[in-house]
């Protein structure tokens, strides 16, 4: 399952870029609005030097027409920018086109197993299926996520499953093991998947015991 961080700040995604682990960015509004740059096309194209895996980009027209206008434009910021569209009826005509435009989208905003079949009827690159948002209504957005990976390898159709509205290290462990192709992941999540308290505890007794040991050398000597 590959990785992406869920974020616009361009210090996080910098900071993500140089551990190594990172295949691509997820943006949308709500995130570019506490970035705070109201120069978007700047941002996203910055994000596309950093990271040279995919970066969505959000259209917000609510018609077809307007977000393919968007989507166009994304388009050219850069090479890896993928055109996120709300998965709405509106929106799921404009993937139509930009499928057959050969523009790669994110269809966002899913939360069932037939709006993902519907997105991928359409052609979407990515299918997000939101796994936070649903568990905070008290359902489970895990079991969402597996339905539609079992869907998509029963039909063999080609979006790949993006696990996205990621809240803890857990639900990306459960993500991967759901089969998701992808999970979007921010920032803070992703430096606690690093953490480990033996992980910590082995480091300090390792250094500890080398420094014992350079000291009883020097006594030697
Ligand atoms: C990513 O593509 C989504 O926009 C994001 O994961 C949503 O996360 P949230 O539910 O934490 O806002």
């Amino acid at each position: 399952m590959q990785l992406f961080v869920d974020t616009a700040n361009l210090d996080e995604i910098r900071e993500a870029a140089e551990m190594g682990v990172i295949s691509g960015v997820t943006t949308n509004p709500t995130l570019l609005a506490k970035n705070g740059s109201g120069d978007v096309e700047s941002v996203i194209k910055e994000i596309c030097q950093l990271v040279p895996g995919s970066v969505s980009m959000e259209c917000v027209s609510e018609d077809a027409k307007g977000m393919v206008t968007e989507g166009r434009k994304f388009a050219q910021w850069g090479e890896n920018v993928y055109v996120k569209v709300p998965f709405t009826v509106e929106g799921v005509k404009a993937t139509r086109v930009f499928t057959d435009e050969g523009i790669r989208t994110n269809v966002t905003l899913v939360f069932s197993a037939n709006q993902a079949l519907l997105a991928a009827n359409a052609g979407a690159t990515y299918i997000s299926s939101f796994v936070g948002r649903v568990d905070d209504i008290g359902y489970d957005g895990i079991n969402i996520i597996e339905q539609i990976v079992s869907l998509r390898d029963m039909h063999d159709f080609d979006s790949h499953v993006l696990a996205a509205s990621i809240r803890h290290p857990l639900h990306v462990v459960q993500s991967a093991e759901a089969g998701a192709d992808i999970a979007t992941i921010p920032f803070k999540v992703l430096k606690q998947m690093y953490y480990h308290p033996l992980t910590e505890k082995g480091v300090a007794a390792f250094k500890a015991d080398w420094e014992k040991l350079q000291g009883s050398c020097a006594t030697t000597v």
